[in-house]
């Protein structure tokens, strides 16, 4: 979603601005601006739509800028369409900004602010916010803030550069997520991490309500009420190197490959004598044991992951689990107590609806577990418990690895709630932990195998619509390759749980219907075969993702892709593989944007 940088100290800001918003790129956007502050106070706005490069352009065929201070920002639009004058920053005769997040009555604000003059220019509500932000302003930057920030409802991370004071960048946060980086003599402003790590590994996150008046040589935070505030100081983990492509053309092939890495990152500390342990200390036995029944909640991709967790917690642990999406569970007043847990997973730890979900959860009296990427997140500090998954930065904004590194945590949690509850042997879970650590090993020769899955993107490369099926975790899977698919190479594309076929989709496979068929669960795979054979006799065109010794009747399928014999229950981290491949050569050999794709962000921050 949108970006924000900022950035004062000896350096030429438009180097750092542009180099910062390069490195925000794929959180997703549709324009992008910067504003100058030049020595004397005054400020120079340049906005684009379109890629940076536009927006670099224009930058370059100006005349040079003396500034040493400035704002950059990233937009994905909601209110008004992608366009130079909705850009941002946005500006009054004093004062310019950028923001991330939506002021929900900016329609009151607009109105009453123009009943005392004021012009509008854009359809934006960040226009209002800056004109409020000008109509509280007399002389004192922080008063103004505060003010306005009690007028305003909504969310917002926000940079400003006042007229009057050239030398500093402010800065404000309510649910969207903002940093600040510390540099020698220079310091930074972000959304996030990547932004700033080529300058610095130094940050502080921002708390809600607090706000930041950065300047060449100091940070100082305020809390809401104005009252200065100390914030500790954490070293981003990751290096640059993790947030470039490091040879490959794509980010997405880059982080697929990357899986093995990050699977033994995330297991290897959850792994102590042979046992799983969760590494959070108040998920004693007894506490497990009290659990009544989970909630899997999530987005998307995260969600997809949750539904395999489901199936592994229930088969292992025997409790019972739901999975919801979080902009639903949110709204549909959903039965909580204070036996259940409810486990949300995120990649980001900034998805809106995922926090808003887990903020209900616990208004409610349920206990909360994040499964979080992103350290000291939204979502990691709003939870009771965190379990970190170690994938890196993820920066295509199709989640691969970050997929695979949470389906770990959902085993990893289920044999261990299995082991707290003693509904599976002590051996047998020791059993399951060690095939569970063997898995990074597995990818190698799937990993490897890229051409004969990109010789199937070009078989099918000109599809228009694609079928996934597939029973049990096959089905989840079907879910995650669908998704995958369609968001990268806009090809329509539907899953189906494979037995569910018959009770309507079968009416759309013809001859040439391109289908892929998961059957890799030994307790349902004759039924599976049948469904393929079903779709089959009716023309369709067969891609079975299949284990390495599974029987194929002849004329079952038109290409047979292998997977490595493993555990039936584990398959999902293997089978993701081929799949994550295949949408991606689809996406490249269809020329789309794989990184990027169109009106996708990387981390959903609005509703
Ligand atoms: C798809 C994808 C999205 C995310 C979803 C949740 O490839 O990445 O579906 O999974 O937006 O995002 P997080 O995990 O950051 O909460």
């Amino acid at each position: 979603m949108c970006g924000i940088v900022g950035y004062i100290g000896p350096r030429r800001s438009t180097d750092v601005l542009l180099d910062g918003l390069s490195k925000l790129e794929y959180r997703g956007y549709d324009s992008a601006g910067i504003a100058l502050a030049g020595p004397g106070g005054e400020i120079q706005v340049v906005k684009a739509e379109g890629r940076l490069s536009v927006l670099a352009e224009k930058v370059h065929a100006m005349p040079p800028v003396d500034s040493h201070c400035g704002i950059g920002h990233t937009r994905w639009a909601t209110h008004g369409a992608p366009s130079d004058v909705n850009s941002h920053p946005h500006s009054s005769a004093r004062i310019s900004l950028v923001h991330n997040g939506i002021i929900e009555n900016y329609a009151q604000l607009k109105e009453h602010l123009m009943e005392h003059g004021y012009e509008f220019c854009s359809d934006t509500d960040t226009e209002v916010l800056v004109k409020l932000l000008d109509y509280n302003y007399h002389g004192e930057p922080l008063d103004a803030i505060m003010k306005t920030m009690g007028e305003v409802r909504g969310s917002y991370g926000l940079a400003i550069l006042f007229r009057d004071f050239p030398d500093r960048i402010f800065s404000v946060r309510k649910e969207s997520p903002l940093i600040v980086g510390y540099g020698q003599g220079e310091n930074f402003l972000a959304s996030d991490i990547p932004a700033l790590l080529k300058y610095t590994r130094e940050y502080s996150i921002l708390d809600e309500g607090e706000i930041a008046v950065v300047s060449r040589e100091k940070v100082q935070i305020y809390n809401e009420l104005g009252h200065p505030v100390q914030k500790n100081r954490l070293t981003a983990s990751w290096d640059i190197e993790a947030a470039e492509k490091s040879g490959y053309p794509h980010f997405m092939l880059k982080e697929i490959h990357e899986q093995p890495t990050a699977l033994r990152a995330t297991i290897g500390p959850h792994v102590e004598d042979g046992l799983p342990q969760l590494g959070v200390d108040a998920l004693t036995d007894e506490m497990l044991c009290g659990i009544r029944n989970i909630h899997i909640v999530a987005c998307g991709t995260a969600m997809h992951a949750g539904m395999v967790g489901k199936t592994a917690i229930e088969r292992f642990a025997r409790v019972p689990v739901d999975v919801d999406i979080a902009s639903e569970f949110r709204y549909r007043d959903p039965i909580l107590s204070q036996d259940d847990l409810v486990i949300i997973i995120s990649q980001s730890g900034e998805t809106l609806d995922t926090l808003a979900a887990l903020k209900l959860a616990k208004e409610r009296g349920a206990k909360t577990l994040a499964v979080v990427n992103v350290v000291g997140s939204s979502i990691a500090r709003a939870a009771d418990w965190v379990i970190y998954t170690h994938a890196g930065p993820e920066i295509a904004v199709a989640s691969t690895k970050a997929y695979s590194v949470q389906l770990a945590v959902m085993y990893l949690f289920a044999l261990r709630l299995s082991l707290a509850k003693k509904t599976q042997p002590e051996e047998e879970i020791r059993r399951l932990t060690a095939e569970l650590q063997r898995i990074p090993d597995q990818l190698a020769p799937l990993l490897s195998n890229c051409n004969e899955i990109k010789y199937l993107a070009s078989q099918f490369m000109n599809s228009d619509d694609l079928f996934f099926m597939g029973r049990g975790f096959d089905y989840a899977l079907s879910l995650e390759g669908s998704l995958k698919l369609k968001e990268i190479s806009y090809v329509h594309s539907e899953a189906y749980a494979a037995g569910e076929l018959k009770h309507g989709t079968i009416s759309l496979i013809v001859n040439g219907t391109p289908v892929v068929a998961l059957a890799t669960q030994k307790n349902v795979y004759e039924k599976a075969l049948s469904n393929v054979k079903e779709v089959k006799t009716r023309g369709g065109r067969v891609i079975l993702l299949c284990k390495e010794n599974a029987p194929v009747p002849e004329d079952v399928a038109d290409f047979v892709v292998r997977l490595p014999e493993f555990e039936d229950i584990f398959m999902p981290m293997l089978m993701i593989v081929p799949l994550q491949l295949f949408a991606y050569y689809m996406s490249v050999l269809r020329g789309c944007d794989v990184d990027k794709p169109r009106n996708l962000a990387k981390s959903v921050t609005v509703e």
